[in-house]
């Protein structure tokens, strides 16, 4: 189980670190995937552009290969369950541990007129997306680690008090193949917030990828031979290496190792090669966000079948709880 913020357009680094595992694990386990509306209003955004970015979000995750029919791909919206299962969590989380969340202190810090009861309790939120599917192993990033051990805390709290309803749920991913997604201006990673001429975004047109990648950090070259490459220089590897040929890497390195390497070729077969692995994802996306039956049909499919597994779990948490009366 996992979910996905209904934020801004889908980059690089979201593809290669989060999506491209949960098309993974779809073929490998029984998957439920949702659009995190809810929380998004946390933040107190303009709601008027939900649906846009729900549809957009969902747009695009089912063109970069996630598949609504081995998956239930929905919206935490449609699960009204989820507000009955954070009612009684919220019983167990302790305002002490909520307010020395990393995430809330960033929060409070970025919007001190807003610190409001949910922000506080977003991870008790997040706990109960993942335990109404009595969910085990949650495909996140790093930033997510905090939120999950609040989430075995209060799971293990609930356990204790009510009887063993949930297993432990933990962070997933396929290990060694955790990859790094460089941003073009040579520091850090592709971010959607931070610099957003560096990060390539599967929205973006051909010409717009063209022109970010030629724009990306170089220099005039090794004087060397097979010297270390500077680190902006690693990073043109490192793009190359998620959407180009070994041929093509191979050449490159080559020609790095032997000082005949010239950057402005290799940012041009760069460019050609994300603008072949972009243009279909983001075509397919368009296709499918302007197809409003189909997206209706697809939440429609995944709110049914996340619903049955969230009645089913909330039939044992209330008679775990005892709220039982006849
Ligand atoms: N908090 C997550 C994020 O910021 C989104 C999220 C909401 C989530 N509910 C979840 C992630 C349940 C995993 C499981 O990205």
């Amino acid at each position: 189980m996992s979910g996905i913020r209904p934020t801004g357009f889908l980059h690089l680094g979201n593809y290669f670190g989060a999506l491209r595992n949960y098309v993974r694990m779809q073929e490998e386990y029984e998957c439920f995937f949702m659009v995190a509306d809810l929380h998004s209003l946390t933040t107190h955004p303009d709601t008027k552009e939900l649906k846009l970015n729900v549809h957009r979000v969902l747009s695009e995750n089912i063109a970069s290969g996630l598949d609504p029919d081995k998956v239930a791909l929905y919206c935490q919206s449609h699960i009204h369950e989820t507000a009955e299962l954070y009612l009684y969590l919220n019983m167990l989380a302790y305002k002490g541990e909520l307010e020395k969340t990393a995430t809330f202190k960033d929060k409070v810090r970025q919007q001190p007129d807003n610190s409001n009861a949910g922000l506080l309790t977003y991870p008790v939120l997040q706990t109960a997306d993942i335990i109404i599917h009595r969910a085990s192993l949650v495909p996140v990033g790093k930033d997510q680690e905090q939120h999950l051990e609040m989430a075995r805390n209060f799971v293990n709290r609930f356990n204790h008090r009510y009887g063993d309803v949930f297993p432990e749920p933990q962070a997933f991913n396929y290990g060694s193949e955790l990859v790094k997604v460089p941003s073009l201006d040579g520091s850090g990673k592709m971010s959607k917030s931070e610099n957003q001429n560096a990060t390539l975004f599967l929205s973006d047109d051909d010409e717009l990828v063209r022109k970010k990648v030629m724009k990306a950090k170089t220099d005039s070259g090794p004087l060397e031979k097979n010297s270390q490459k500077p680190g902006y220089i690693e990073n043109i590897f490192l793009l190359m290496k998620l959407v180009s040929s070994d041929d093509t890497i191979k050449k490159f390195e080559e020609d790095f190792n032997n000082c005949t390497i010239r950057y402005g070729d290799m940012k041009k077969q760069l460019a050609e090669d994300m603008v072949k692995f972009i243009t279909p994802i983001r075509q397919k996306a368009e296709a499918i966000r302007n197809d409003e039956k189909y997206l209706k049909f697809i939440m429609e499919k995944g709110a049914e079948k996340a619903n049955k597994s969230a009645k089913a779990t909330m039939e044992l948490v209330r008679q775990a709880i005892g709220l039982n009366y006849y």
